[in-house]
């Protein structure tokens, strides 16, 4: 495989093996010395048009604990201001031997686009309203950690499902690997489409009580302008994961959240920080399965 763009691509043996390489990269960042040498003498771009901390933080700390030069562009203050092409910027990034470019951009499909001319290798980290790849291949990993398993789990998807990245991505990767799917959220926010992958409970009280993992996720704020939903504090009273909706949930429920967080709205602070959530390990498991994205794309390379 030369280029990561979509989890939609991926068979459950693709996903499954990124999933297994992720372990032994994560004892990597466990160690005291947390440096392999295996991506040396390869370079890695990272191209963010869109804001990013975990995201682009984390593919730039893999590649270097993989001993990768890294290139990161700074797209405010590059040639892109000046009326630089995408086209012509990766074909500059190319120019100075870049092997790898990981992506974020706001248009639907940016990272296909470049796959069809680009030499270098082309990773997608979110694009538009399309796939965010490698934060379902965390969130599984996650998931494996906890439970053991991820086929056979019932899992519920709450929030945005029309207009996110995240719970695509997400949708895809459970379905191929055998768990059931459940969304949850506004029926303005929740397209028909879906059905074909998940079963909709509009109800979060009812489809929080038989569940074993929440994501829920970020509502994205500017959807309130577009009269998608009515108020944040409705939101919340319907859709925000409380404690109180907790309780009513199994006592084993892992609560996952692909951050930023807007804490009071889709998720309340004592539910984020409770014992119940992996959000943290999420951000620490990021690094690990980025690390072992390169591993699949990069890694067996003549060095
Ligand atoms: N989950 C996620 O994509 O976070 P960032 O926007 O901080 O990268």
């Amino acid at each position: 495989m030369k280029h990561l763009l979509g989890i939609e691509e991926l068979s459950k043996e693709d996903i499954l093996y990124i999933l297994n390489l992720a372990t032994p990269m994560k004892d990597i960042i466990l160690r005291e010395v947390k440096k392999v040498p295996t991506l040396r003498g390869k370079i890695i771009a990272t191209l963010f048009y869109e804001p990013s901390t975990r995201t682009k933080n984390s593919f730039e700390l893999a590649a270097k604990l993989m001993s990768a030069d890294l290139v990161s562009v700074g797209v405010s203050t590059s040639s892109v201001q000046k009326g630089e092409s995408l086209k012509d910027t990766i074909y500059t990034l190319e120019a100075m031997g870049v092997d790898a470019i990981v992506i974020r951009h706001s248009r639907n499909g940016v990272p296909n686009y470049l796959s069809s001319f680009s030499h270098a290798s082309i990773i997608n980290a979110g694009d538009g309203q399309h796939e965010h790849p490698s934060q379902a291949l965390l969130d599984l990993f996650t998931i494996q950690e906890h439970k053991g398993h991820i086929e056979g789990l019932k899992v519920l998807i709450v929030g945005d499902i029309m207009h996110s990245r995240v719970a695509k991505s997400n949708i895809y990767a459970l379905n191929k690997l055998g768990a059931k799917v459940v969304v949850s959220g506004p029926p303005t926010l929740i397209p028909n489409e879906v059905r074909e992958y998940a079963e909709i409970c509009y109800s979060l009280d009812e489809a929080i009580k038989d569940v074993d993992v929440v994501n829920v996720l970020r509502l994205q704020l500017e959807r309130q302008q577009t009269g998608l939903i009515n108020s944040l504090q409705e939101y919340h009273r319907f859709y925000g994961l409380t404690s109180e909706r907790v309780k009513h949930a199994k006592n084993d429920l892992l609560v996952l959240h692909p951050g930023p967080m807007n804490r009071g709205v889709e998720i309340d602070e004592d539910v984020a920080y409770s014992e119940k959530s992996a959000i943290n390990e999420q951000v620490s498991n990021g690094v690990a399965v980025r690390m072992a994205i390169y591993y699949m794309l990069m890694g067996g390379k003549e060095q």
